[in-house]
């Protein structure tokens, strides 16, 4: 997540968020507009036209919700919205949001038209969360002054403003909230040929040289993700800058890749610990998330919302209801024997 705080609201998301270099880079390649961004075609469609009738008839965007794996791009289409809606936006994180007041700051500071950008909604406290209903439906305060018997209700008027949340686990958001979302996103993991135009799209920007191949062989192992792609491609880089003259080619990407131990799938070195430890110590599972981030050393959460999404798309995974279960295709990429399936009576009488 970014780090923003409550009284550092800029309209510019860049000024307002403390960068290293990286960060600065992953800024400079985030596409400003909705033609610039890659793929996702069905989400864009849609947005493209919410945005054009909301436009046309100079109102606000309905409620936005984003949902979606890390890195697939919902800090940048939340920008985007704003930007072609014409409208500041103000950044605010779940976590961030501690008090009632805080929110109340930001909501009455919004001016008709702001986009509010909340991300990591899921994480929002459920009190907090009550006075967003009715800012959302009715664009409406209720704030609660004092305390005792001299507390008193008032009521403020909103701006019509455009509330957009991002969030990696829809599962965690409460129906009352979704449900005052009028527009919902799923944004999926990227098919390799859009992965492919992020990368060459970003090596122009960082006047990196890459070949048709070379870009291939880094969009293969990016884990369907642009932030990854983007980050490997910088990697590769330095490889072919220090080692080589410069130029991107399959060979060098993939010798690059091998070296950061990328494999061929784009698993890294958590994701292999995560798989041989089921398998190894848990039979193949299932088990459970928990018991899973114990064994291997790494947060469940990180698990759930990174490591797992990933696995499961590509088939290595499935998510049962006793807990995590490896498949067949997770054995063979590690090398390893699958267990033969038992025989069910049924079947055995197939064979008598
Ligand atoms: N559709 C896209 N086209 C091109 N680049 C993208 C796209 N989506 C994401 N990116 C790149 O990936 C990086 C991560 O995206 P971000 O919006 O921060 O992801 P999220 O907020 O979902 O974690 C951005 O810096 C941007 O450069
Ligand atoms: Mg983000």
């Amino acid at each position: 997540m970014e780090k923003t705080t409550l009284n550092n609201f800029d309209t510019d998301i860049r000024n307002s968020i403390a960068q290293s270099d990286e960060q600065q880079l992953e800024l400079s390649l985030r596409p400003q507009f909705l033609r610039e961004y890659i793929g996702q075609k069905k989400v864009k469609d849609n947005l493209g036209i919410f945005i054009k009738a909301a436009l046309a008839r100079s109102e606000a965007l309905d409620h936005v919700l984003l949902n979606g794996p890390p890195g697939l791009g919902k800090t940048t289409l939340a920008n985007i919205i704003a930007r072609e809606m014409g409208s500041q936006v103000k950044v605010t994180a779940g976590p961030v949001i501690e008090k009632a007041g805080d929110l109340a700051a930001l909501l009455t500071n919004l001016e008709e038209g702001d986009a509010l950008f909340i991300d990591e909604i899921h994480r929002l406290h459920p009190a907090i969360e009550e006075i967003l209903y009715p800012a959302m439906e009715d664009f409406e305060l209720d704030l609660v002054i004092g305390q005792g018997p001299s507390a008193r209700s008032v009521k403020l008027d909103l701006p019509r403003f455009t509330l957009i949340g991002a969030t990696t686990r829809p599962g965690l958001i409460t129906a009352p909230l979704r449900g005052r979302f009028g527009i919902n996103f799923h944004l999926d993991f990227y098919p390799l040929e859009d992965l492919q135009i992020i990368v060459e799209r970003s090596a122009t920007i960082l006047g990196a040289r890459i070949e048709t191949d070379g870009a291939r062989a880094i969009a293969m192992r990016s884990r369907g993700t642009p932030r990854i792609v983007n980050r490997l491609l910088r990697r590769v880089r330095d490889f072919a800058e220090v080692e080589h003259d410069g130029v991107i080619t399959a060979e060098i990407a993939t010798d690059a890749l091998n070296r950061m131990e990328v494999d061929r799938f784009g698993l890294d070195e958590i994701d292999r610990k995560m798989l041989t430890t089921i398998i190894e110590k848990f039979n193949g599972g299932p088990v459970g998330v928990s018991t899973i981030s114990a064994a291997i050393n790494e947060d469940k959460e990180a698990i759930e919302e990174i490591y797992e999404p990933y696995l499961i798309q590509i088939g290595f995974l499935n998510r049962t209801p006793r807990g995590r279960v490896c498949t067949s295709a997770a054995y063979l990429h590690l090398g390893l024997t699958p267990p033969q399936p038992s025989l069910t009576p049924p079947q055995k009488d197939l064979f008598q």
